[in-house]
């Protein structure tokens, strides 16, 4: 339990500083959420809060309200706007669980772990039909119609990862395709909303778009990046899936496309080892070609290209925190 608070601990205090603006706001959506997420049956309720306890980063709010303060003001239409895109967020990582068969989320046992793949269907199906309804209060149905949109190519991303599955000879171009679509598209959507709610001309939301997508590109690399490379009692996450899963992943489409014939069967060979050996052989492979350090400089690629953007928005505090907030993408750990 311990370890649990304190892996929420590291991840609130990396965030709490980036978030400080918008502190107040982001306390109010996670009373929103907690609000909205209840059920009078208590199994449905118990499920509902493990899957929102302590939180992980909530950083698709984050750039919500970011947004929305970069180019206006932070409305209630925000708070709710906020709660919901965490809320899909929240039941793409409950579904991405069974897909990765993983155990361990925000520093504790998955929905799947802890109860079964059914209640994770089911309770995906629960936020995301829950975060519908709420778009909806809103008067227009520019939300409804922009996190409909976000949401079915979200969901195609993770189609089209599942169809590459075992695939380890993915296009570099097919795997970033994927990862706009899986990730890409939900934090591109959450600055779309923030500034179409506070005000902004076309020009400023398409810019503001552009930096979520290029954020969320580099923050999927990182990720890809991590499951090789972190600790799981920081991250709080289980690592190690994508490669189980036959995920090709940006080191090994690198490493696979800088090798030669006879070491690329070699190389292939590690997927062959016994399951604990695996994770370890294959970082040892990936560190003696330049995958590692290739793949970085990518994900350092399309920070940049996010604050490119933001320079062409009026200086403010938030704007700074955006620009943090990428550069954040990069250095993570959790
Ligand atoms: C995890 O997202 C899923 C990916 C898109 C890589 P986060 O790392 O933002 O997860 P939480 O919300 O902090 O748990
Ligand atoms: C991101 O992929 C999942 C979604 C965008 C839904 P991952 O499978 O890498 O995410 P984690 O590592 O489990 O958080
Ligand atoms: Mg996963
Ligand atoms: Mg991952």
């Amino acid at each position: 339990m311990s370890q649990v608070v304190n892996g929420h601990e590291q991840t609130r205090a990396a965030v709490r500083g980036l978030y400080a603006p918008i502190a107040k706001e982001m306390v109010q959506v996670e009373e929103l959420l907690a609000r909205e997420l209840r059920s009078e049956h208590p199994f449905v309720d118990e499920l509902v809060r493990h899957g929102f306890r302590y939180g992980g980063k909530r950083l698709r709010p984050a750039l919500l309200l970011l947004s929305a303060q970069a180019v206006g003001r932070v409305t209630e239409e925000h708070l709710t706007l906020a709660a919901v895109v965490e809320m899909i967020h929240t039941a793409t990582l409950i579904h991405d669980d069974v897909l990765d068969e993983a155990e361990l989320r925000r520093h504790l046992d998955t929905i799947n772990a802890r109860y079964s793949n059914e209640s994770s269907v089911l309770l995906g199906d629960y936020l995301f039909t829950h975060s519908f309804y709420l778009a909806s209060t809103l008067e227009t149905t520019f939300a409804c119609r922009t996190i409909g949109q976000a949401t079915n190519i979200v969901c195609e991303g993770e189609l089209r990862q599942i169809h590459h599955r075992g695939n380890l000879h993915l296009a570099e171009t097919e795997y970033l395709a994927i990862i706009d679509a899986k990730t890409a598209e939900l934090t591109a959507c959450s600055c779309r909303l923030g500034a179409h709610y506070a005000g902004a001309d076309e020009q400023l939301e398409e810019q503001l778009s552009r930096y979520g997508r290029n954020l969320g590109i580099a923050f999927q690399i990182v990720d890809d990046l991590l499951d090789l490379l972190g600790d799981e009692s920081t991250v709080g996450k289980s690592l190690g899936t994508d490669m189980e899963k036959g995920k090709a992943t940006l080191p090994i489409i690198r490493a696979l496309g800088t090798l030669a014939q006879n070491d690329r069967d070699d190389f292939l060979a590690v997927f062959d080892l016994p399951p604990a050996a695996r994770r370890a052989e294959l970082l040892a492979r990936l560190e003696a070609t330049d995958a590692l350090e290739y793949t970085r400089e990518k994900a350092r690629w399309y920070v940049e290209q996010a604050i490119a953007d933001l320079a062409r928005l009026p200086a403010s505090e938030a704007r700074d925190i955006l620009q943090s907030l990428a550069e954040f993408v990069l250095a993570r750990e959790l």
